[in-house]
C-alpha cells in the first residue's frame, strides 16, 4: 500500500508499505478520503513534540471497514467509518471519568502511531464510527475537526444571549462558529482575524461581526462590546491577557493553544471579573454528537472544504495548505 510517510523531520515521502494486519480488537480501514490539520504540517517539519519518526501522518479520516481482528463483528466489514484518533486506556483517572482524550497513556493515531493519509490503516475497533448514509464520503474526514469545537463548546456551555469572540478564523475558529451559531443558537458571534480572506470565510460560516486586527487592535473596534464567551483559536500566547481585559465579568473563555511560551496575565484581570477559563484538546467521545449534528444539518462542513488533491500530491497540498492561508482553509486527499 501507499503512505504518506515522515521519515525524520524534514523528509516526506510517500512509501510503499506492507499491508497491516489488525490486532485484537483492531479493525483495518481502507482509507477514502482523509484532511490536512496543521498538525501534520508540524510532524513534517518537526515541531510536534509528541511525533516519533518514521510516521505515518494523518488524523482526519474516512474509509471502509475491510477486515477485523479477533474479538471483532465479522458483520463490522464494509461499514462505512470515521475514526477518532484518540486511543486511550480505559482505566487511568481521566479515563474513568470521560475524558479519555486526557489519557495518562495517550496516543493519538497520525501522531504517536501510524495514521490515515495511507491506502488503508488500522484502529481500535471502539474507534471506528459507523456513519449513516446522509454523511457524504468527501465530507467525511471532516467530522474529527469539529468535534474540538464540540469539545470546547461542552465546557463553555454556550447560551443563546452570549455575546461571543472567537479569535482566529482558521478550521479551528470556523467550526466553533458553526457549532456556536447552528447547534447552540448564538445570537452574537464576533470574529477577529489579521487575514481578510479568512474573515470573508468567517462570514460565509455565520459570523455576526468580524474584526481585522493587523492594524487597529480589537479593542479599539469592539465599542466598548464585552464578549461573555471567548474561544482562542490563533493561540498566540498573547491572546489570552488581551481576551481577559475585553471579556464581561462572569464570562467563560475558552484556550486551544499549546504553544511552549509563557503568557504574561495578572491573576487580578482574571479573578476581578471572575472568569472562568477552560482548556481542551482533542475530543472526548464526540464523534456521535458530531455525526449527529451533520445529519441534522446544524453544521456545514462543506463550508470549510476548499481543496481536493489525490494521494500522489500530497507535498504539493500539504505545502499549500501550509503557505496559502488566503486561498486555502481545509484541504482533503483523495486516496485510490
Ligand atoms: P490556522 O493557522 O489555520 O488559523 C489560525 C488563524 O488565526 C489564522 O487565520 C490567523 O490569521 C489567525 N491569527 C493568528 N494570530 C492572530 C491574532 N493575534 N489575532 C487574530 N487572529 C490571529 O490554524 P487552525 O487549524 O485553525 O488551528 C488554530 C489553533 O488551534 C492552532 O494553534 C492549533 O495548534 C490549535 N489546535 C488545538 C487543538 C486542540 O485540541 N486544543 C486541535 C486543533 C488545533
Amino acid at each position: 500500500m501507499k503512505s504518506v510517510v515522515i521519515e525524520q523531520p524534514g523528509e516526506l515521502v510517500l512509501a510503499e508499505r506492507p499491508l497491516p494486519q489488525p490486532a485484537a480488537g483492531e479493525v483495518r480501514v481502507k482509507v477514502q478520503y482523509a484532511s490536512i490539520c496543521g498538525s501534520d504540517v508540524h510532524i513534517w517539519h518537526g515541531h510536534n513534540p509528541f511525533a516519533k519518526y518514521p510516521r505515518v501522518i494523518g488524523h482526519e479520516f474516512f474509509g471502509l471497514i475491510d477486515a477485523v481482528g479477533d474479538g471483532v463483528a465479522n458483520n463490522r466489514i464494509g461499514e462505512r467509518v470515521a475514526v477518532d484518533p484518540v486511543v486511550s486506556c480505559g482505566h487511568c483517572y481521566p479515563c474513568s471519568i470521560g475524558r479519555p482524550n486526557v489519557c495518562k497513556e495517550l496516543q493519538v493515531i497520525g501522531v504517536h502511531r501510524d495514521g490515515g493519509f495511507s491506502e488503508y490503516a488500522v484502529a481500535p475497533a471502539k474507534n471506528a464510527y459507523r456513519l449513516p448514509d446522509s454523511v457524504p464520503d468527501k465530507l467525511a474526514s471532516m467530522v474529527e475537526p469539529f468535534t474540538i469545537a464540540a469539545n470546547i463548546t461542552a465546557f463553555l456551555k454556550p447560551q443563546p444571549n452570549d455575546v461571543a469572540l472567537i479569535y482566529g478564523a482558521g478550521p479551528m475558529g470556523l467550526t466553533a462558529i458553526q457549532v456556536l451559531k447552528g447547534v447552540y443558537g448564538v445570537e452574537q458571534v464576533l470574529v477577529v482575524d489579521r487575514l481578510p480572506e479568512r474573515l470573508a470565510l468567517a462570514q460565509e460560516n455565520g459570523a455576526d461581526g468580524v474584526f481585522n486586527n493587523s492594524e487597529i487592535p480589537l479593542a479599539a473596534q469592539l465599542e466598548g462590546v464585552q464578549p461573555t464567551l471567548i474561544i482562542d483559536a490563533a493561540c498566540h500566547p498573547s491572546i489570552l491577557a488581551e481576551a481577559a481585559a475585553l471579556a464581561s465579568p462572569a464570562a467563560r473563555i475558552g484556550l486551544l493553544g499549546f504553544s511552549g511560551e509563557p503568557c504574561s496575565i495578572t491573576q487580578q484581570s482574571l479573578t476581578s471579573k471572575e472568569l472562568s477559563l477552560f482548556t481542551s484538546r482533542l475530543n472526548s467521545n464526540r464523534f456521535p454528537q458530531v455525526i449527529e449534528w451533520i445529519e441534522q444539518g446544524q453544521i456545514q462542513p462543506e463550508k470549510l472544504v476548499t481543496h481536493y488533491f489525490p494521494l500522489a500530491d500530497v507535498e504539493q497540498a500539504m505545502t499549500l495548505f501550509e503557505k496559502d492561508p488566503r486561498t486555502c482553509c481545509k484541504v482533503i486527499l483523495q486516496m485510490g
